[in-house]
């Protein structure tokens, strides 16, 4: 099975204090894999190294590589970066346009200006989401009206409208209730078909429901990374075995 992301030594530094510390992990294409860890520990720091974001922190260092189908990211234009690896925030972040804008933003900015191709994209990336039958009569309402989960399923397909090869989530359903969770829990399950998904959560039975490999992270530290039943059934550090087990939070 190929792995599409390739972390080898990474560390990160903020104002010289070490954030994170030696990270080697490597990433499967097409599986759902997930970042758990306590509060501070660094797993949006992690996740933010992954399409460049962390470089634009004018105080942080970084140290080590990572590879994006072999090559190393920094060698990879910053565009081509970002339309491959695609973010999702804990927050939904909208722009303050339409449902329809919102979804043709991206590929309008990419050159797409036939209407009709236009319009398919985002009827297509709007179903794959779960969101279209909800909102297929009221493309021209502005996207903040819609409800906390509908804007965080909504920012999910506008990501999927440049066609990335990863999307990362950072803890994407903290604000949702449990329906709107579930919601996009199985939504997530169906995209990895076609997507790598990574996606930080403090929430350990979502990791449990839905990724096919997690990885604990302890002070900026990966302490233990396989696939996820083995992590949860079968911990090999006791650390892990303490926090699953909700020793510490
Ligand atoms: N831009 C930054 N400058 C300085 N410190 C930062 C910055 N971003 C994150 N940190 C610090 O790095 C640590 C890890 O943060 P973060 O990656 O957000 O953790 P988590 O997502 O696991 O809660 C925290 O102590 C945080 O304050
Ligand atoms: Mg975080």
């Amino acid at each position: 099975m190929s792995e599409i992301l390739e972390i080898k030594k990474l560390s990160v530094a903020f104002d010289n204090k070490k954030i994170l510390k030696n990270i080697n992990m490597a990433i499967k294409e097409k599986k759902i894999t997930a970042i758990i860890g306590p509060s501070g520990c660094g797993k949006s720091t992690f996740i933010k190294c992954l399409n460049r974001m962390v470089d634009e922190e004018k105080n942080a260092v970084i140290n080590g590589e990572i590879l994006f189908e072999r090559k190393n990211i920094r060698d990879i234009e910053k565009e081509y970066v970002r339309e491959n690896i695609g973010m999702v925030f804990q927050s939904p972040t909208p722009f303050p346009l339409s449902i329809y804008d919102n979804m043709a933003y991206a590929p309008l900015y990419y050159g797409v200006k036939d209407k009709k191709k236009l319009k398919s994209i985002v009827e297509e990336k709007l179903k794959l989401t779960n969101l279209y039958e909800e909102v297929k009569d009221n493309l021209n309402m502005k996207a903040t009206k819609l409800s906390g989960g509908q804007q965080q399923r909504l920012c999910i397909a506008r990501t999927l409208t440049v066609e990335p090869k990863i999307i990362l989530l950072d803890e994407p359903c903290s604000a949702l209730d449990i329906k709107n969770t579930e919601n996009i829990e199985n939504m997530l399950k169906k995209l990895s078909d076609k997507y790598t998904i990574v996606i930080v959560t403090h929430n350990l039975s979502q990791a449990k429901r839905i990724a096919g490999y997690t990885a604990f992270i302890l002070n900026g530290e990966i302490v233990e990374y396989k696939e996820t039943d083995d992590l949860f059934n079968n911990p090999d550090d006791l650390r892990t075995k303490q926090y699953i087990e909700g020793v510490f939070g």
